[in-house]
């Protein structure tokens, strides 16, 4: 079971950052032991407890203090503190390292036949997305009165499937645009993986381990530049 001397720390279970998350990890000289069905995974040489968990919860269990610290995406992050403050809950974290993995942009995009002529062209529009508050607060800058319209997955279909004019998606190679007809017109926000620690204080010990541990993340990193 997880005992609260041990120093949390939340990993996205599948998706774009959890092999390089484990990597950094076990390149810093954390011994894991993960096996695919736990949820949590001890390290055998050090305190530390891994919560192996959906991305999206991740900005929730370091603000709620369920965990020490997370590896999340800033797209994520950004978006779960927006919807957070708006709900009128805490939204307090701290970053300790931006990473260098997990990059890709959230972007506008349209139907590749669409006369686009700037994100005004939206204006009256609905637009798929999975990031509504990113996108209802670029609108917002931007002056655009259109509906973000909010889908948890498969966004690039919405335009053929007639629910949305346009989509507001993450890009990295931007295969899956090109393969949905879609053509990606305005980056609203780029993103990295970034490390991450609830508010508060720590132990005399969590916070020793975090102090071996922060420098060994900028030696993996200056190593590879
Ligand atoms: C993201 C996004 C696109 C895809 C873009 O999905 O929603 O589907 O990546 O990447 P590309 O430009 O390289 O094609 P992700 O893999 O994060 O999974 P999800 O949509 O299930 O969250
Ligand atoms: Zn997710
Ligand atoms: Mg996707």
């Amino acid at each position: 079971m997880s005992d609260n001397r041990r120093l949390r720390i939340a990993v996205q279970k599948s998706g774009r950052l959890s092999k390089d998350s484990i990597e950094l990890l076990k390149a810093i000289g954390i011994k894991l032991n993960i096996r695919d069905r736990l949820l949590i995974a001890h390290s055998t040489n050090e305190d530390i407890d891994l919560l192996r968990v959906r991305d999206d919860d991740i900005p929730g269990l370091v603000m709620d203090g369920v965990v020490d610290m997370g590896f999340i995406g800033e797209n994520e992050l950004e978006e779960k503190m927006l919807e957070r403050k708006a709900a009128g809950k805490i939204a307090d974290y701290e970053v300790m390292r931006r990473l260098d993995y997990g990059g890709c942009r959230l972007s506008i995009a349209v139907p590749n036949e669409a006369n686009y002529s700037g994100v005004q062209s939206l204006e009256g529009k609905r637009v798929a997305t999975t990031y509504p508050f990113l996108l209802e607060r670029y609108f917002k800058e931007q002056n655009v009165n259109a509906q973000a319209v909010m889908l948890t997955g498969s966004v690039e279909v919405a335009p053929r499937a007639g629910v949305a004019e346009g989509i507001c998606d993450l890009v990295s190679t931007g295969a899956t645009l090109e393969a949905n007809g879609l053509v990606e017109k305005d980056v609203i926000f780029r993103s990295k993986a970034v490390l991450i620690k609830r508010t508060g204080e720590f132990s005399t010990e969590k916070q020793a381990l975090i102090d071996r541990l922060v420098p060994r993340i900028d030696g993996v990193m200056q190593a590879k530049e």
